[in-house]
């Protein structure tokens, strides 16, 4: 089943551009769609599924990872909302977290060279400040990840900080951010690794619960919030193309879209080709099938 956009009336919502969450007071409900996106824009076209492998790959690294994090559960039978819900289309694709007092950055690790990153070191020979050994090429590997927050941005683009304007904003914590970044992503990194997909960078999100606990929040270490590249294309002097969304942005490069109006809809065959992608990535990490 194909979901688009939902409107459960279960109070405020706030809809991303891929996930509708909704506001249940102390607990949260997101809701991940079938929406997908690609030059910033929400394509018209969505791709069947994509929202059930993102929500599979959160589900299965909060609990790979054994951090504290705000998971209460995915199914949802037991989520105790209003009888009058209608289930069918949120199984498999929603969860119920706990509700935390976001840290107003976004936890960036990179270990390989591409996006902004490139941008600057082609430029300065640094990645958000950082000083990084010449002769990188693009898409390489670096000598270690690196933590690289960037403010949460209300609207338009993220930007990029540097460690230390974190850390006067958020204060010691932003030690225990940066430590707990760096530890999951190369525990994730190598085990992806194992699997043939490279974790080339990735965006954590932290909370505070009711108890002043740090914990893990928002997705994780999904294809929408990391680049995920295919092993056997990385570290060849080129940026890999992105494992999922390849043929999506090669189509639309190769149409007359302008980028600054609203995208066209996709072909048949590249939504069956992505959905495949997805599909593959869920395998490829869990050495499981996700039943569709
Ligand atoms: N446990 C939580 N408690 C409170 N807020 C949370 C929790 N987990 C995630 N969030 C917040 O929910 C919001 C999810 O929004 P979402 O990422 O779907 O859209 P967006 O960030 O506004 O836009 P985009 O689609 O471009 O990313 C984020 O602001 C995130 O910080
Ligand atoms: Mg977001």
């Amino acid at each position: 089943m194909t979901l688009l956009h939902t409107d459960l009336g279960l109070g405020p919502v706030h809809r991303g551009k891929v996930r509708d969450c909704y506001d249940l007071g102390d607990r949260m409900l997101i809701v991940s769609t079938d929406r997908i996106s690609a030059f910033d824009w929400i394509l018209p076209t969505p791709i069947p599924d994509k929202g059930r492998v993102l929500t599979a790959i959160s589900s299965f690294w909060f609990s790979w990872l054994g951090v504290e994090h705000h998971l209460i559960t995915t199914d949802v039978e037991s989520m105790d909302l209003p009888a009058a819900t209608n289930l069918e289309p949120l199984a498999g694709r929603s969860m119920l977290v706990r509700k935390a007092r976001v840290v107003p950055f976004e936890c960036v690790v990179r270990g390989w060279l591409a996006g902004s990153g490139l941008k600057e070191y082609r430029e300065a020979g640094t990645v958000c400040g950082i000083q990084l050994p010449a002769g990188l090429r693009p898409g390489d590997r670096l000598p270690e990840p690196i933590f690289t927050p960037a403010t949460k941005a209300t609207s338009g683009h993220d930007e990029n900080v540097s460690y230390e304007v974190m850390h006067e904003a958020v204060g010691p914590i932003a030690d225990t951010l940066r430590a707990q970044s760096l530890d999951i992503y190369c525990r994730a990194a190598e085990y992806a690794a194992e699997r043939g997909i490279v974790l080339a960078d990735t965006k954590f999100e932290f909370g505070q619960a009711d108890n002043g606990q740090l914990i893990l929040v928002d997705e994780v270490l999904t294809p929408d919030s990391s680049r995920f590249w295919p092993q056997e294309e990385a570290g060849h002097g080129q940026v890999p193309s992105s494992f999922d969304k390849q043929f999506v942005r090669d189509w639309l490069e190769g149409t007359d879209w302008d980028k600054s109006s609203p995208p066209p809809p996709l072909p048949e065959e590249i939504v069956a080709e992505t959905r495949r992608k997805y599909l593959e990535a869920y395998r490829r990490l869990t050495g499981q099938e996700l039943p569709v």
